[in-house]
């Protein structure tokens, strides 16, 4: 393989790795040759995934633990290095939604449930920024390491329906910015953050929302369809290519930059 792009030996810590998007990309790396360490927060899902990865190599962890619990990660951190000695690259794919911090047809814009709300704010914001602070010590002492954090469209446009989503989603752009400017500065050139902006791609989450039981678009499905120049949604094995440019050194000069993977949804209006 080209040197730029090789990432064997690679250890990479993937939150949300018994999702869809973060679970293939962990995979992927995996298979390109890289040690990965898959984090849940359901043990018996964790379990699964290493079932599954022990069949690409040996070279893989499971950690159950939520992206929230500080204590958890800080241990998860020791567990890391104890085996594997280093960490280059932790990918915060953990996040997601839920249906209280959502204004659906039915609801008045005053009806959002704060505790929802909140919840939804914390999971997508404070679940990358804590597993960050834990992992990325790590970069600290090595003087290089790299952080891929999942944004979203809605972080730069108005996405009906999810205000806690998108105010999170837009703080990780903010967050990605920040912590590349803060890492490079205070540690050195080698060490980077990004982040990757997924258009539409199907998942468990937004399934329902985007597609009827026959696989038709839903109302709101086709209105994405419509606005996405490639009139498709995303292929799961889309989002692995970014990922995999952003922890090899063949992006040893970008940090800071969220790479929307979108089929073109971002620079189109629509008309
Ligand atoms: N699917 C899309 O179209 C899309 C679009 C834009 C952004 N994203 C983002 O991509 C990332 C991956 O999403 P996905 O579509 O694969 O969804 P997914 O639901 O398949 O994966 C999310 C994973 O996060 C885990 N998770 C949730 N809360 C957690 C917690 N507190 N602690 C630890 N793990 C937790 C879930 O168990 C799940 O495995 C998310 O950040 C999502 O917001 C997805």
């Amino acid at each position: 393989m080209n040197q730029l792009f090789d990432i064997s030996g690679k250890v990479i810590v993937v939150t949300g790795a018994t999702g869809i998007l973060a679970g293939g990309a962990a995979k992927y790396l995996q298979r390109n040759g890289a040690k990965v360490i898959y984090l849940g927060r359901n043990q018996e899902r964790v379990d699964r995934a290493i079932q599954d990865a022990r069949e690409i190599s040996d070279d893989c962890m499971g950690l159950t633990c939520d992206v929230l619990d500080e204590n958890g990660l800080k241990k998860g951190y020791e567990d890391v290095l104890n085996r594997f000695g280093q960490i280059d690259a932790l990918i915060n794919g953990a996040g997601g939604n839920m249906p209280g911090a959502t204004i659906g047809p039915d609801k008045e814009i005053f009806d959002l449930d704060l505790d929802d709300y909140t919840k939804v704010m914390d999971l997508n914001l404070k679940g990358t920024v804590i597993p960050t602070l834990a992992f990325a010590q790590a970069f600290k002492e090595q003087k290089s390491g790299c952080v891929i954090n999942f944004s979203s469209m809605s972080s730069t446009q108005a996405l009906t329906r999810v205000l806690g989503y998108s105010n999170a989603k837009a703080a990780i752009d903010n967050f990605t910015r920040w912590m590349a400017t803060e890492m490079a500065t205070k540690y050195g050139d080698q060490v980077r953050v990004n982040a990757v902006a997924p258009g539409f791609f199907i998942s468990k989450q937004n399934k329902a929302l985007l597609t009827n039981q026959d696989g038709s678009f839903t109302e709101r499905g086709q209105q994405v369809i419509n606005k996405t120049p490639f009139r498709r949604f995303g292929k799961q094995e889309e989002i692995y290519g970014a990922i995999h440019y952003l922890v090899s050194d063949s992006s040893s000069f970008v940090t800071g930059t969220v790479l929307a993977v979108d089929g073109g949804f971002s620079s189109f209006c629509g008309v």
